[in-house]
């Protein structure tokens, strides 16, 4: 083998046995998990993780955020990190790769190159970033890391205060602690993602790598339409002030709106909490998690200010009232052209076939974008389906991703030009 490791693999047998080892951590049904952010799953996967971490033979850190950073140093303790990372968290019920997938492949490629014993002239890390999917706080571990978080955020959380001061609590971690996380940005190389697509893209296009040109942009909202609580059976039709109404005529506008005008782009609602909440009282607010996604700026706060223009409409249309919480936002951002070119070496160096590809899912890397440059690696979802325990890739499509990541992550840091 050449010095410059361009036939190195990863062991593609250990990493089926970490992806069935850590699918387990979590598992409801066949092939669902459920582990959102500081639960007792989620910090099972995290012991796992530092536990096959240590028995490599890497350094650990837990920074103030609870991300969880695997690390194999090199030479010089002043040189920048390389990162490669995802998360371990996942939505209620979802999928086996989304996330893990990209934490499994940075640490055997970490453990490849630790026990090649390759000399680099970065510190490589291998990141599960806390809360990616939003659970309490959007991003909660890539915005600490980068900077990027807001006290505000972390004062009004999307997942509920209270819900969150428990949390850190059982995860060991202190509010006043968490933005400490914030590295400098001198200090980050570059960072590298690989994730499933959770899209049809590739599947349908046959490609078997997707190279990410760019991440949408996504916003959070909780909108409040604010009625009046009444007797169910007494109070006539016509004279109810029925936040349901609101709520719901709004639901439709959306799906109405995006349709007509923005047909590429996505807007959600994706929870609604009645309240007071019983068969027999006219509900008094209706809350709804409300979310939108582009992939330009212009557009993306067009369509923002367009869809709360509307919410107003449909609460005054029903004679309610409406409170906008708005609970953060990440605007489109683009990858790194250099990181790009290097991934397509990589995959032509494999033989693989790949396209570039927007990402319409978000992922830490769009924070990471902000400090360093950025890329991800895709593979193809069957079906496109994610978000669920029906999420499925091809075995054969995880490892060339993850292969994909190792001889990226080799050549860009050792500047090798096959
Ligand atoms: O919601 C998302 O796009 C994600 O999977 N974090
Ligand atoms: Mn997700
Ligand atoms: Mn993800």
């Amino acid at each position: 083998m050449s010095d410059n490791y361009h036939n190195l693999t990863i062991n593609e047998y250990r990493f089926e046995e970490d992806f069935e080892e850590l699918s387990k951590i979590g598992q409801i049904g066949k092939t669902g998990v459920n582990r959102p952010v500081f639960s007792e799953a989620f910090f099972e996967a995290r012991d796992w993780f530092r536990e096959k971490a240590q028995q490599a033979g890497l350094e650990s850190i837990i920074d103030s955020a609870g991300n969880h950073i695997m690390r194999y140093p090199c030479e010089d303790p002043d040189a920048p990190s390389f990162l490669l990372g995802s998360h371990l968290d996942s939505v209620p019920n979802g999928g086996r790769y989304d996330g893990a997938l990209g934490v499994l492949a940075a640490l055997e490629v970490l453990r490849r190159i630790s026990e090649m014993s390759i000399k680099l002239p970065v510190h490589l890390e291998a990141l599960d970033f806390s809360d990616e999917e939003g659970t309490l706080v959007s991003f909660l571990g890539s915005f600490a890391l980068t900077g990027m978080l807001d006290q505000s955020v972390l004062k009004n959380p999307r997942g509920g205060r209270e819900r969150f001061l428990d949390a850190l609590h059982r995860a060991g971690l202190k509010e006043n602690e968490i933005l400490n996380a914030k590295r400098d940005p001198d200090s980050f190389a570059g960072y590298l993602e690989l994730h499933i697509e959770q899209g049809p893209f590739l599947e349908q296009s046959g490609h078997q790598i997707g190279i990410v040109q760019a991440i949408s942009g996504i916003a959070f909202y909780r909108l409040k339409f604010i009625g009046r609580a009444d007797h169910a059976g007494t109070i006539s039709m016509q004279d109810r002030l029925d936040a349901a109404q609101g709520a719901s005529a709004f639901t439709l506008s959306v799906r109405k709106i995006l349709l007509r005008d923005f047909s590429h782009c996505k807007a959600n609602v994706g929870n609604a909490t009645v309240i007071p909440g019983a068969f027999n009282i006219v509900p008094e607010v209706v809350a709804l998690d409300f979310e939108c996604r582009a992939d330009d700026l212009e557009i993306f706060e067009k369509i923002q200010s367009i869809l709360l223009d509307q919410a107003r409409l449909d609460a005054e249309r029903f004679g309610l009232g409406l409170e906008v919480e708005f609970l953060g936002k990440r605007d489109p951002v683009a990858m790194d052209p250099d990181l790009l070119s290097v991934i397509q070496k990589a995959s032509d160096h494999l033989a693989l076939s790949s396209q570039r590809i927007t990402s319409w899912a978000g992922h830490d890397a769009q924070a990471m974008a902000d400090v360093c440059p950025t890329a991800m690696i895709f593979i193809p979802s069957i079906g496109g389906t994610s978000h669920s325990p029906d999420e499925f890739s091809r075995w054969e499509d995880c490892v060339n991703g993850a292969n994909v990541l190792l001889q990226a992550t080799l050549m860009r840091i050792r500047g090798t030009n096959l």
